[in-house]
């Protein structure tokens, strides 16, 4: 079976071409990094027009890569929610036009889902398994019995944790988007330099905060009040080994926590966040000595794509979505 999926939450247009949801033939990813740069963050009318500009020439270019044409779908699966409300209705306006006119299923798919099924395209997972999501909108824990069974055990209650490697790195004069700045300056500093505070929210909580470490480095690098210029005193180097570590240190530890308490020993993580090394290499230090097993899906599927879409459409459509 034959899927295209579409992919337009946010500020990446994509479509992928996937058979019987494994074999990715394309993988076709347009990026509007460049329209929000100068922004320091997503723009969402900019994202919606940038969007109908790029559809039909990335939907194009997915099947040109795979092949095949658009006669050969079998169905296509296109992320219904969460994300910006203009950028959804381009996608789906698309798939559903495509539906209508080959006659074929459209198959509504959740982004969040879907990052946390990424790991689970090209490779056997375990189920049940814990999902991590983390990325620029949101940061949340899954409990996953299946491909498409999912129940969310903890989400933030403010910034998502990619949000505040933008907003730190704002804080620290370095370029958008902030989380390869950070962990590019981050090899050069000592994460033991400042100790930035790590928010737990109570001792059983899986919720995240992170709004409380992003103030404590703009007090520490602008000022009591954070609104003077970053001080020629403070290391960024050092600021970002601290603040990355601070997030991780979390991050890691309530994953961690809900796999214990939900007794799996699969963890799988997705989102832009999930690029980051320090990320990777914690999860290695602290989850394989517990005999737990954590997969990250290979960069380009843990950054926004259309073919984690397409491959969990194919397992919604199997099981009668
Ligand atoms: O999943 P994604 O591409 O888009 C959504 O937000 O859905 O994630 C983008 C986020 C940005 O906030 C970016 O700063 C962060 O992922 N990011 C990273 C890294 N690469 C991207 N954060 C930390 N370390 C990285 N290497
Ligand atoms: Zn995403």
């Amino acid at each position: 079976m034959l899927l295209l999926g579409i992919e337009t939450s946010c500020d990446e247009t994509a479509a992928a071409v996937v058979e019987d949801g494994r074999r990715v033939l394309s993988n076709v990813v347009a990026s509007q990094i460049e329209q929000h740069r100068i922004y320091r963050g997503v723009v969402p009318e900019i994202a919606s027009r940038a969007h109908t500009r790029a559809i039909l020439p990335v939907v194009d270019e997915a099947l040109l890569r795979s092949g095949r044409k658009i006669t050969d779908i079998d169905a296509v699966a296109v992320t219904s929610s969460p994300g910006l409300i203009g950028s959804l209705l381009v996608g789906i306006s698309a798939a559903r036009t495509i539906g209508l006119v080959r006659n074929i299923p459209v198959v509504e798919v959740n982004h969040l889902e879907a990052h946390v099924f990424s790991s689970a395209l090209e490779e056997q997972m375990e189920y049940p398994l814990v999902g991590l999501v983390v990325s620029g909108g949101h940061t949340d824990i899954y409990l996953s019995g299946s491909e498409t069974d999912y129940v969310c055990l903890g989400h933030t209650v403010d910034d998502a944790a990619g949000e505040a490697f933008d907003k730190v790195a704002a804080i620290l004069d370095l370029p958008y988007p902030g989380g390869p700045s950070i962990e590019e300056k981050a090899r050069e500093g000592d994460p033991d330099a400042v100790r930035f505070p790590r928010s737990h929210l109570g001792p059983q909580s899986l919720d995240f905060s992170f709004s409380g470490v992003k103030t404590a480095v703009l007090y520490h690098c602008r000022g009591p009040k954070g609104r003077d210029a970053l001080s020629s005193a403070v290391s960024v180097p050092d600021v970002a080994a601290c603040f990355q570590r601070a997030v991780v240190d979390v991050i890691v530890d309530k994953t961690i926590a809900a796999a214990r308490k939900e007794n799996v020993r699969t963890i799988a993580v997705g989102g832009g966040v999930a690029c980051n090394s320090c990320l990777r290499d914690m999860f290695a230090e602290r989850a394989r000595p517990l005999g737990l097993d954590v997969r990250f899906p290979p960069p380009e599927y843990c950054t926004d794509n259309a073919a984690m879409i397409a491959g969990l459409g194919y397992h919604k459509l199997q099981a009668g979505g």
